[in-house]
């Protein structure tokens, strides 16, 4: 028996109010035929045209809309808060709890049934995930696909990853103006998300592999016509998704989150899936301690050859096979019983899928790296853990015990890093502080700190960084972030002193700072508290109850467990 629709609440009853809900509906000029009976499906669309990573998706809507007809349901597009990772300041990441209420509360307050969400630019991907966990209606994720791939001068360009190190070449003298220009013009060159493993195509993949997207949705560039079919596939697929009840809870579980973490390694993925994974599952009602990650990243070899990690782009790994293949060749490290919003399992999902490219998607045997890429540290000075992508740093700088060179915020680094006065050897340890979750805030992707003028000129192209900040998933280094608890509160990292000595130790997952107990004690005594960030507005809002990195940077009270009802229509 097909069960009754929520949307029905609305449209139904012979009231004032239910004539007003069809009066509108025939008001866009649909018939009564058109909407009544059927599943109402919300088409949430983060396009906008300050997002180009989306500039597509208004026309993609008109896909799933026609896939949504064709399943026998009644489309809606709905625009939701489009976070673009180039443009929001000061951090987009503080941006992504303000989508997942968005997200949530739209379901919540509208007469739909199900959800198509559509996003893939950094934090769209999360923002949408952690609000429709959270309504627990069923739905269902498109992901906008990565962009083509850069060219320059018949070089393929990264985004991201490519900016960085061009960029060091370019403040190193090695790169002309002309040059620079003619890069500007090729490295993002269609419609898609980053097409380097960084955060957008990390989270897409995650959400492919918890479930929450169709079989290779992840995989395929945004301009390809398999794109435009992937949207009405997932268009019919949600209608029915609706008659089965086949919400959130009913597809993720703690397997699922270990499938989407494996995926995340396999892939060379972002550090910043850590903190949103820790979020979604929080939204699912339970914990993803850190330690997590370090378990299975110890297990599952990084295969897929991407950048920065490895040497190839999202294209590329599409025409090798897509995450699909990926996953057919980790089969044994998955949960392949986990359901999917396909309406079959993973396991299902990836069977027979070929590689057809080893030196993209590498032979179990041949790993880019034979762990994933990342290791969870905790010491005196991160007691709340801080992370490192060991697949993206010098090896030689793993091991490393070197003096601080402190800089108290974004600002004071960008005036001093470059002086040629700077006390600073290869050997010292960058850090840079007040870049967490309140400090930032909203944990901007500052972590990969720039290598001083005077040691680019020497050669020099990475060292040991430390901060509370993020790192995009395009860059990399040996770079410490996500320390927590955030200096802005008063974690340890607000009592390093320039010249004191710190231990990386990477294989033992320690961070240390060799100071004497008591002598931190006295310097924590001594310590107050910055200004607060803002007095009125969303950022106070953040600042009293966003959590910290560990903890997934959610508020506390969309965490928190417990029911919101439905609300009463009268
Ligand atoms: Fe949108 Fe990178 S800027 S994904």
């Amino acid at each position: 028996m097909k069960p009754v629709l929520r949307s029905a609440r609305w449209f139904e009853p012979d009231t004032m109010r239910g004539f007003s809900h069809r009066s509108r509906i025939r008001q866009l000029g649909f018939s009564r035929e058109d909407f009544l009976g059927k599943p109402v499906i919300a088409i949430l669309n983060t396009w906008s045209e300050i997002n180009p990573c989306h500039y597509h998706l208004r026309e993609r809507a008109e896909a799933v809309k026609r896939g949504v007809w064709q399943g026998g349901g009644f489309p809606v597009e709905i625009p939701a808060l489009s976070i673009t990772e180039t443009y929001m300041k000061p951090s987009p990441m503080l941006y992504r709890n303000l989508l997942a209420i968005e997200t949530e509360e739209i379901l919540r307050s509208l007469p739909v049934d199900g959800a198509v969400l559509m996003g893939g630019c950094d934090k769209t991907t999360p923002g949408l995930l952690m609000g429709a966990i959270s309504m627990n209606l069923p739905s269902i994720f498109l992901p906008a696909g990565p962009m083509l791939r850069g060219n320059w001068n018949g070089q393929a360009l990264g985004s991201g990853t490519d900016l960085w190190k061009f960029w060091t070449e370019r403040c190193a003298g090695s790169i002309d103006a002309e040059t620079w220009e003619q890069m500007e013009g090729g490295i993002a060159r269609s419609a898609g998300h980053c097409m380097t493993m960084g955060t957008a195509s990390t989270m897409t993949a995650v959400a492919e592999a918890i479930g929450l997207t169709l079989p290779g949705a992840s995989s395929i560039p945004a301009p390809d016509s398999n794109h435009v079919r992937m949207a009405m596939a997932t268009g019919r697929r949600i209608v029915d998704m609706v008659w089965e009840q086949q919400t959130p809870s009913t597809l993720l579980n703690e397997h699922s989150f270990d499938n989407g973490i494996t995926a995340c390694m396999a892939m060379g993925g972002s550090t910043n899936a850590i903190i949103h994974l820790v979020a979604l599952a929080g939204r699912r009602g339970f914990a993803l301690p850190l330690e997590r990650f370090d378990t299975i990243a110890a297990r599952t070899p990084v295969l897929a050859d991407i950048r920065p990690s490895g040497r190839f782009l999202m294209e590329d790994l599409y025409y090798a096979g897509g995450l699909r293949a990926l996953l057919e060749r980790i089969r044994d490290l998955l949960h392949p019983d986990c359901f999917t919003v396909s309406g079959k399992t993973l396991g299902e999902n990836i069977q027979g899928a070929r590689v057809i490219n080893d030196e993209v998607i590498r032979p179990m045997d041949q790993p880019v790296s034979a762990q994933g890429g990342t290791a969870v540290l905790r010491g005196n000075l991160a007691p709340g853990g801080a992370i490192i992508k060991p697949s993206a740093a010098d090896p030689k700088l793993l091991r490393h015990r070197g003096q601080a060179v402190v800089f108290d915020s974004m600002a004071e680094l960008e005036q001093r890093v470059h002086d040629p006065d700077l006390d600073v050897t290869p050997d010292s340890v960058l850090v840079l502080r007040n870049t967490g979750p309140l400090g930032g805030p909203g944990m901007p992707e500052w972590g990969m700190l720039p290598i001083p003028k005077k040691l680019l000129d020497r050669g020099v192209r990475d060292m040991v960084r430390l901060s509370d900040a993020r790192m995009s998933g395009t860059a990399y280094g040996t770079c410490v972030l996500h320390i927590a608890p955030e200096s802005y509160i008063g974690g340890p990292l607000a009592l390093v002193h320039s010249g004191d000595w710190i231990e990386l130790d990477v294989p033992g997952r320690r961070l240390e700072l060799d100071v004497p107990e008591g002598e931190l004690q006295r310097r924590k005594e001594e310590w107050r508290p910055p200004p607060p960030r803002y007095t009125r507005g969303y950022g106070a809002l953040c600042a009293e109850s966003v959590t910290q990195a560990n903890l997934g940077c959610d508020f506390d009270f969309l965490h928190a467990g417990g029911e919101t009802s439905e609300p009463d229509i009268f």
